[in-house]
């Protein structure tokens, strides 16, 4: 802007000094082609404009796969190991919720599987090295959702947390088809059996 001319507020402007740049344009002189984005994009040029729009573009791709898994899981009221989206769902909600304590790789504590007359057990192993057949879904749903303590003797210490508040059933269903992806098919045909024995 010429600096010996003071710009008064209300004044229109001429038309040579609209061309002056952005700042000095009235709202009604942005046509499209000299809009906002399009000097952006004319300071980015070619290649800028490209990576911006991949950026956009992988952002929609991640969020859209996000809310589809989120989408297609919350309606989840059982296990299903099979399904790529509710083990992928589980994966990282494991991750971050039990292998501080169960082990990254679902093998549990050293020494799980040892004497421990007073309680205080050490988180035992998830892959189906101990004895966890045993349990059915519902049971295994139930343990995580109140933990270990309700159904333990009251004299007994269960170090099992209870997730009852932290994690939606959806989130569980997720967690366990999770863990059961990680089962041989012994262990899977184990549980089927006992579960049917044991009509649950
Ligand atoms: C603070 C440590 C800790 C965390 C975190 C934890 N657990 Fe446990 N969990 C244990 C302990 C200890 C036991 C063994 C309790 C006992 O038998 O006395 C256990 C037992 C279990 C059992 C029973 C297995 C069996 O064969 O009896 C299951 C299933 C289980 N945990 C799943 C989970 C899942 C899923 C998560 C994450 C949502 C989780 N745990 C988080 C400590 C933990």
């Amino acid at each position: 802007m010429d600096p010996k001319v003071p710009r008064e507020p209300g004044r229109t402007l001429g038309p040579e000094r609209r061309l002056r740049g952005l700042v000095d344009q009235e709202p009604d002189d942005l046509s499209p082609e000299r809009g906002v984005l399009g000097d952006l994009g004319n300071r980015l040029g070619p290649k800028g404009r490209f990576l911006v729009a991949a950026a956009v573009i992988g952002a929609a791709i991640t969020g859209g796969s996000l809310a589809y898994e989120r989408y297609t899981t919350t309606a989840v009221t059982g296990v299903s190991h099979t399904n790529p989206a509710l083990v992928g769902l589980g994966h990282s909600l494991y991750d971050q919720n039990c292998g501080y304590c169960h082990g990254i790789d679902l093998a549990g504590q050293p020494g799980w599987d040892g004497s421990f007359p007073d309680g205080n057990r050490p988180a035992v192993p998830l892959d189906g090295r101990g004895p966890i057949a045993r349990l059915s879904d519902r049971d295994l749903f139930d343990l995580i959702k109140y933990g270990g303590q309700p159904f333990s003797p009251p004299s007994y210490k269960n170090n099992m947390p209870g997730y009852d508040s932290s994690l939606a059933d959806a989130d569980i269903w997720a967690i366990l088809s999770y863990v059961k992806s990680k089962w041989s098919e012994e262990t899977l045909a184990r549980q089927r059996e006992l579960a049917e024995q044991s009509g649950s």
